[in-house]
């Protein structure tokens, strides 16, 4: 397993005849890399068609959300199964418009975690805190809640097959990004709470995202920081060429 990870998280966008042109765009352009491993999420209308352009790629499929229940009478949700069922082998938790939009709790984030898990697929477990919260020097204390409670009963094995995304909410989609230097301190931070919550070992090989403002131009220096494996990119994750000049700029 490649140690960086990119994904780029298509949000609301794309119909069913963009996404395959995009998928197929970027399948073009990344056919030959092997070392970053590269990982897509289109909305839901979109996960079949995408699933056959990039089968037999290094390119992986992930989902935007999930339901924790595994079928029944919950009109309008998704299920993992359903996503496993699609070809999903990621799926995005607890995103900060989820928290923010959808009254999505540390509690709900965890269920979701652990449903994505047992079906043996990796989780995306999004954290961040918001601009009004870093200004009142609450940030750490945020992103500590955030972890302990949305990881809370995970075991070490299944803690090593999640992904945890740092989205400072103040740098998504404002063309704001943290610094590599403040990205780089909370996700310290975040392994120091994986450490106490686990083991050392087991905080090493949990990689962790940054998200939030990534594009083509930032993700060297981003990338470049002991503790940043990689980035969930929204908008330049829309368009091919800013997508895969981001994943060729981590080689
Ligand atoms: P932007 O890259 O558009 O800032 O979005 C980041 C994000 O929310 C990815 O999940």
């Amino acid at each position: 397993m490649s140690r960086i990870i990119i994904a780029g998280n298509w949000k609301m966008n794309r119909n069913i005849g963009e996404s395959i042109d995009l998928a197929n765009s970027i399948k073009r352009l990344l056919y030959d890399v092997e070392e970053v491993e590269v990982v897509i999420c289109p909305p839901y209308t979109s996960l079949s068609d995408v699933r056959e352009v990039i089968m037999e790629t290094n390119i992986k499929l992930g989902a935007q959300d999930c339901y924790w229940e595994k079928e029944g009478a919950f009109t309008g949700e998704v299920s993992v199964p359903m996503l496993k069922d699609v070809g999903c082998e990621y799926v995005i938790i607890g995103h900060s418009e989820r928290r923010q939009f959808f009254n999505e709790t540390n509690e709900i984030v965890n269920k979701k975690a652990k449903a994505v898990l047992k079906e043996g697929m990796r989780p995306i477990i999004c954290v961040g805190e918001k601009l009004e919260e870093r200004k009142n020097g609450k940030t750490f204390d945020i992103v500590k809640g955030h972890v302990v409670n949305s990881l809370a009963g995970l075991s070490r094995e299944e803690m090593l097959k999640a992904v945890i995304a740092y989205e400072p909410v103040w740098a998504i989609g404002t063309g704001v990004n943290a610094t590599e230097g403040q990205a780089q301190e909370v996700h310290k931070y975040i392994r120091g709470l994986l450490e106490e919550m686990f083991d050392a070992d087991a905080a090493r090989s949990v990689r962790i995202q940054y998200g939030g403002s990534v594009k083509p131009d930032n993700i060297k220096e981003l990338i470049s920081q002991e503790d940043v494996d990689g980035a969930l990119v929204g908008g330049a994750s829309l368009k091919a060429d800013s997508f895969v000049q981001i994943v060729k700029n981590c080689l």
